[in-house]
């Protein structure tokens, strides 16, 4: 029997998940017996090609950056490359080293692997879910779906709690590199997304430099002289972070000198990050459009949320204590592994393990307005004039698809301007619809106005948004796979269609 996994690609750390017998989601430790690998990666000694990943590779990232890469997440779906010894990698192959590494401690435990599911943070852009899905395939992984952390996050808290849960709670997912938000209603075991906000580039990373930062400052104060690099690496940052959890000061013995860091120095430095977060939970509760006192519960995951100042803002934001479990940096490959599970083939579970999970449900819906730039009558002035017009409403459910139809406006015509927009509310103004792409679909010459252009969008079930601008009487189209970054590269000279 193959067996399905969940594997939470981090930042900082990776882990990979699995459904023990009972049902349970358990996590796979690495050859170290760790539950967690750093996801970084080192070239072999002596053996060019073959990669090394985990805990020897964080050491020599920090020690000899050059010859490894680290951090790699941050740029998915970009053109960034990393050199580990003087050669590129893109960082979808660095994640598929991770993943490979992951694969292979998860076989030594299960032997074969059926269904993989990967997570990615809820605000990655298409591009970067799409090179999650490369970076999964070159591992050789059978990736059927990636699914949001903070979902996957809430998925395990609703799976474990032994009650049925029901109503609106909230996920606040802070780890090492992306800070998530999500707004969640779980009844029984059915999780529905609301809405969702983050920030992109803001974890535990951060967190380390301004530890990092602190203390070369002080050095500097107590003996005049630069601290060297050596003396106190990001790593050794990292490690007295995390005792700043524990200790209300911490003493750093670097370049034979003792330099004391108290945790209320930290967290007033941090104080703007976390800040920070405070408005992305409060714009996901007005999104979701609800109150803060109809959120039920509060849900913890990413290892940075055992800052106390990060638990401390999030109790006075939702103005209820959180809900946590000691392995906040575990939920959510735990979770994905119960998606795995609920969307593969439940002949591979046991009758147990079905039991579990045929009670679950999972919905995502769309945060925003999709929509397209056309010709619309001005009521007010009762003429026509470029509206933004809507075809994907926020809060449909995903997947989806919508198809609808538009004209030409000019005879002879032989070109239409596609564009597609994004937007917060329900807006016809063009000045508030946000363009994401656009593009110039070619038509034949000498026809007259009025010729039909039909228009869909869709979003999967990854979330990776698909567009088509068809001309229907010729069946000539541009499909698109939106990206947030592709460029604007078209002219404004073809003209538009007509709303109908
Ligand atoms: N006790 C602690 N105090 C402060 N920070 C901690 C503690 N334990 C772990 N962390 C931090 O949590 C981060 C790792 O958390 P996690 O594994 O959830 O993130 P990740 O999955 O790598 O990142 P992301 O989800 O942003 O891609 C690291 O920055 C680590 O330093
Ligand atoms: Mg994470």
């Amino acid at each position: 029997m193959s067996a399905f996994i969940g594997i939470d690609l981090g930042t900082t750390f990776s882990s990979v998940a699995t459904i023990d017998e009972t049902g349970r989601p358990q996590i796979i430790p690495n050859d170290k017996g760790e539950n967690l690998t750093p996801s970084c990666v080192v070239e072999e000694k002596g053996d060019k090609g073959t990669m090394r990943i985990g805990e020897f590779a964080r050491r020599q990232w920090c020690n000899a950056p050059e010859t490894a890469a680290a951090r790699f997440k941050r740029d998915m779906g970009t053109s960034k490359k990393h050199t580990i010894n003087g050669k590129e990698y893109t960082p979808t192959q660095l994640s598929a080293f991770v993943l490979k590494k992951l694969v292979q401690d998860a076989e030594k435990e299960l032997g074969s692997i059926g269904e993989a599911v990967v997570t990615v943070p809820a605000n990655f852009a298409n591009e970067a879910r799409e090179a999650t899905m490369a970076a999964a395939k070159e591992a050789g992984l059978n990736v059927s779906y990636i699914i949001n952390e903070p979902t996957a996050a809430a998925l395990y808290y609703a799976f474990k709690s032994g009650e049925e849960l029901g109503g609106v709670y909230a996920v606040y997912d802070l780890g090492g590199g992306t800070f998530d938000v999500s707004i969640i209603e779980i009844n029984g075991h059915d999780v529905d997304v609301l809405a969702s906000q983050g920030v992109v580039k803001l974890g535990g990373l951060d967190f380390d430099e301004i530890v990092h930062k602190l203390v070369r400052e002080k050095y500097k104060d107590q003996t005049g002289n630069e601290l060297e690099k050596g003396d106190f690496t990001l790593n050794d940052a990292e490690e007295e972070k995390r005792h700043l959890s524990e200790q209300k000061k911490v003493s750093v013995e670097c370049a034979r000198e003792i330099v004391d860091i108290k945790r209320a120095e930290f967290e007033e430095a941090i104080s703007s990050l976390v800040t920070q977060t405070k408005m992305a939970c409060e714009g996901a509760v007005k999104e979701a459009g609800i109150d803060f006192s109809d959120i039920k519960g509060v849900f913890l995951a990413g290892g940075s949320t055992r800052i106390p100042l990060v638990t401390e803002t999030v109790k006075n934001v939702f103005k209820q204590e959180p809900i946590k479990t000691v392995n906040v940096d575990e939920v959510v490959s735990l979770g994905a592994v119960i998606y795995a599970a609920y969307k593969g083939d439940r002949t591979k579970l046991s009758p147990v393990q079905k039991q579990a999970i045929d009670k679950i449900e999972v919905t995502e819906q769309t945060s925003m307005y999709y929509g397209t730039i056309a010709l619309g009558e001005d009521l007010e002035r009762s003429k026509m004039k470029e509206m933004n017009s809507i075809i994907i409403q926020k809060g449909e459910k995903i997947p989806c698809s919508k198809t609808e139809p538009y004209y030409t406006v000019g005879d002879g015509q032989e070109g239409v301007h596609c564009r597609v927009t994004e937007a917060r509310g329900a807006e016809t103004d063009v000045r508030f619809a946000k363009i994401i792409w656009e593009g110039e679909l070619k038509l034949p010459p000498d026809r007259p106005a009025g010729q039909e252009i039909k228009i869909t969008f869709g979003f999967d079930v990854n979330q990776m948004m698909h567009c088509s601008f068809v001309d229907v009487a010729t069946k000539r189209k541009t499909d698109i796979d939106i990206s947030m970054t592709s460029s604007k590269d078209h002219a404004d000279k073809i003209d538009p269609f007509l709303v109908e």
